[in-house]
């Protein structure tokens, strides 16, 4: 089974990583598949156009995906634009994509909506995501919900792919996601798991500067935490529902606990900054120990190195071998 998934370096990991995606990703790589875990440089460049930042913060990425629990062991970890195969697949899917599939695309949507201008860049995006997991035959893709769309457009893409350049791919048949030339990955979004918000109600996002980062300084983490936006209700009287806050601290807590919150919110008789006060003691204690790993990593860059070249060498044994299958079949070098 190959487990794939990749997190832009557009900005620090943040609680909506930690719980959408990279905890199943974790508690995945923790059984008898490795899985392939990627930093999406080449994603990021359609948010950050600032070199020496990009250069940064991906590698600001890989030690906080190392401290997190991603260590060689358990994954293959690797940088995403070092795999040169990738590009490749994805123009090659270009081909076979017609342009209303990628017009429905969210990230695009959004922005044109906005009065925006896109940039082909972000319009071909799940291009180029589709090729990051068809690259590695991926079976399974951990993501959080927001990225289901993305995954669908990616089987799309497969099939017509297949469809294309594989005469003899059943599409109805009982093995169609393996069988053809290029594999139909299957998203994985985590029972129970909604899209976690972020301190002003949004989607928590790297790009919406709403974020409680699991590895920001105490007292940034303190500030994050205290910026959750919070209305006039009176100490006494119920808070209004639903709330980021509620959301966050009850996500963060074991069941009980969370169901005692909500039964309080209801009720009334407790401040917002009582339950603030909570949810950072929460993040202290869930993300203190990776916190000092990151410190001791951030003493051995050496030790990255090492760790990023070896993930590398891995997953481009993979692309190679998967590129040239499929380069044979479009009759290309
Ligand atoms: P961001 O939106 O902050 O740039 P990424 O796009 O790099 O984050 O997302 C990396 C992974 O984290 C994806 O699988 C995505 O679905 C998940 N994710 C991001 N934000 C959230 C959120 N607020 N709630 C749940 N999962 C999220
Ligand atoms: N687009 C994803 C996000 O914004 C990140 C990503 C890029 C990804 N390539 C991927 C996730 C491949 C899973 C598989 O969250």
């Amino acid at each position: 089974m190959r487990i794939v998934s990749g997190i832009q370096p557009s900005g620090p990991v943040h609680l909506g990583n930690y719980l959408g995606a990279l905890r199943q990703l974790l508690e995945l790589a923790s059984g008898p598949d490795r899985p392939f875990c990627f930093i999406a440089d080449l994603h990021a460049l359609t948010t950050v156009h600032d070199g020496a930042r990009l250069a940064a913060r991906t590698r600001e990425m890989a030690v906080e995906l190392l401290a997190l629990g991603f260590g060689a062991d358990r994954c293959v970890l690797f940088v995403q634009s070092a795999v040169a195969e990738l590009t490749r697949l994805a123009w090659a899917l270009a081909t076979v994509t017609p342009m209303p599939l990628l017009a429905r695309g969210h990230a695009y949507k959004e922005k044109v909506d906005q009065g925006l201008t896109a940039s082909v860049g972000l319009f071909t995006y799940p291009v180029l995501m589709a090729a990051d997991v068809l690259a590695y035959d991926a079976d399974l893709v951990p993501v959080g919900p927001d990225q289901l769309q993305h995954l669908e457009l990616a089987r799309d893409m497969a099939t017509k792919m297949n469809l294309a350049f594989d005469p003899g791919w059943d599409p109805a048949s009982a093995d169609a996601a393996r069988s053809g030339l290029v594999h139909l990955p299957a998203a994985l979004v985590r029972e129970n798991t909604a899209l976690v918000p972020g301190t002003d109600g949004r989607k928590m996002s790297k790009s919406y500067g709403n974020t409680l980062d699991l590895f920001a300084d105490d007292r940034t983490l303190e500030r994050q935490v205290m910026h959750i936006v919070t209305d006039s209700t009176p100490v006494a009287a119920p808070k209004p529902e639903p709330h980021p806050l509620l959301e966050l601290v009850t996500v963060l807590c074991e069941p009980d606990e969370g169901r005692e919150h909500t039964r309080t919110w209801r009720q009334g008789g407790v401040g917002y900054g009582a339950y603030k006060r909570r949810l950072l003691e929460r993040l202290h204690e869930r993300f203190d120990e990776a916190r000092r790993r990151r410190a001791a990593l951030e003493r051995d860059p050496a030790l990255v190195d090492r760790v990023l070249a070896a993930g590398l060498a891995e997953a481009r044994g993979v692309a190679a071998q998967v590129w040239a299958r499929v380069a044979r079949a479009l009759g290309v070098w």
